[in-house]
């Protein structure tokens, strides 16, 4: 069976209004890029909040130049409606004055996946706002490593041996592979701290097959000042070996505490959401993810399935609706606010330059022997 590659490449080209959604006009300006390539067996385009999403099939495998290009051209033509429409940050995430091979490192996120398709073959397309790709860290866990969300690691004899999975080193740029069930507390030790850990690949330990990989730019690292939050993509293939839809999609039940809400400098609930809910405006949030189904059919997109519609996570709906309130009161202190060296926005340097000759030291000594002399 020939491979296909299926490629999610996303960006944010401008906000309608400030950073809540994607205005019509540039989902139809990227559907009319697309559709008259002929490098693409099917495409369809995605949005949550102010990122554009890219899901194209193809044949020309993971990192292909025509492939990048088209959509970083296809970013470029957005990038000119929103500038005509004076949308809110235009051309945002395109950090490069002009294409040079590959998109990675230039601002747009990527997932990339080469498969041959299984007789049937559902992948569920996860897209977030107001987040990083650390976020798929937890969810990741709970589908691929935990038995009490994913059933299948224990009584599906595809799963039974595990997976393995592949985590990136965001400072250093290094990966690791760790081999689960038996590496699972030297792997928590790193990708519980998500800032900075991200799990990029998981790959089926009982057919040796891709399972799920995200997206991992990390745009303030890579531009060194702030100029927009990173806000992920993850592909999942589900059934048959790989965790089932309702497994892949069941860790979105219980909203987990992500960086990345209001100025990219706060923590907040991810709450999965339907593509009409996804425009997040409390506080320019909370974090929004959306997820997307599609059966692949000889590369064409069959879908998308709008998976969060479900009533059955109004709870989680509510629950991170709960949980942001709590937050909110705690204002500009952390956790809510991110430690200092996470946020994206901060005034320190200037304000600790204006008022560093106030700052009077403190002689530990000096303080010892007044406490003696008192005594
Ligand atoms: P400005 O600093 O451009 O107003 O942006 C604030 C904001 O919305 C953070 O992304
Ligand atoms: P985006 O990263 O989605 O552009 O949001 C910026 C922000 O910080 C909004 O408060
Ligand atoms: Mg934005
Ligand atoms: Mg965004």
């Amino acid at each position: 069976m020939e491979k296909m590659t299926l490629s999610v490449i996303k960006a944010d080209v401008g906000g309608f209004i400030g950073h809540s959604s994607v205005h019509p006009e540039l989902l139809e300006k990227a559907r009319e890029s697309l559709e008259g390539s002929k490098l693409l067996i099917d495409y369809h385009v995605g949005h949550v909040g102010d990122d554009i999403a890219l899901i194209m099939t193809h044949r020309g495998g993971s990192d292909c130049e025509e492939i990048h290009k088209l959509s970083w051209d296809t970013f470029v033509a957005c990038t000119e409606v929103a500038k005509k429409l004076k949308l809110y940050g235009a051309g945002q995430d395109l950090l490069a004055d002009a294409f040079s091979g590959n998109v990675r490192g230039m601002g747009p996120g990527v997932a990339e996946m080469e498969l041959t398709e299984r007789p049937s073959e559902p992948v569920i397309i996860f897209l977030a706002d107001k987040t990083e790709p650390g976020a798929w860290n937890l969810p990741l866990y709970k589908m691929f490593a935990d038995p009490f969300n994913t059933i299948g690691l224990v009584i599906d004899p595809k799963m039974h041996s595990g997976f393995i999975f592949e985590v990136l080193d965001l400072i250093e740029h290094k990966y690791v592979h760790f081999s689960l069930p038996d590496a699972l507390y030297d792997m928590l030790i790193f990708i519980g701290a998500p800032g900075r850990y991200c799990v990029r690949h998981i790959y089926s330990k009982t057919t040796g097959d891709i399972a799920a990989v995200s997206s991992t730019q990390r745009l303030n690292l890579m531009a060194g000042r702030y100029i927009g939050k990173d806000d992920p993509v993850c592909i999942v293939r589900c059934q048959s070996g790989f965790p089932a839809v309702g497994e892949a999609l069941e860790p979105f039940a219980n909203p987990h505490l992500v960086a990345g809400w209001m100025r990219g400098s706060h923590h907040g609930p991810l709450m999965p959401v339907s593509v009409a809910q996804a425009t997040p405006t409390r506080f320019d949030g909370p974090p929004r993810v959306v997820g997307l189904g599609f059966q692949l059919c000889g590369g064409r997109l069959i879908g998308p399935q709008d998976l969060f519609a479900d009533p059955a996570f109004d709870r989680a709906r509510a629950k991170a609706n709960e949980l942001a309130d709590y937050l909110r009161t705690l204002g500009p202190f952390e956790p809510h606010r991110l430690p200092l060296d996470e946020m994206e926005y901060t005034t320190m340097p200037e304000v600790k330059e204006r008022l560093k000759h106030r700052f009077m030291s403190v002689n530990p000594e000096e303080l010892l022997a007044e406490a003696a002399a008192g005594e």
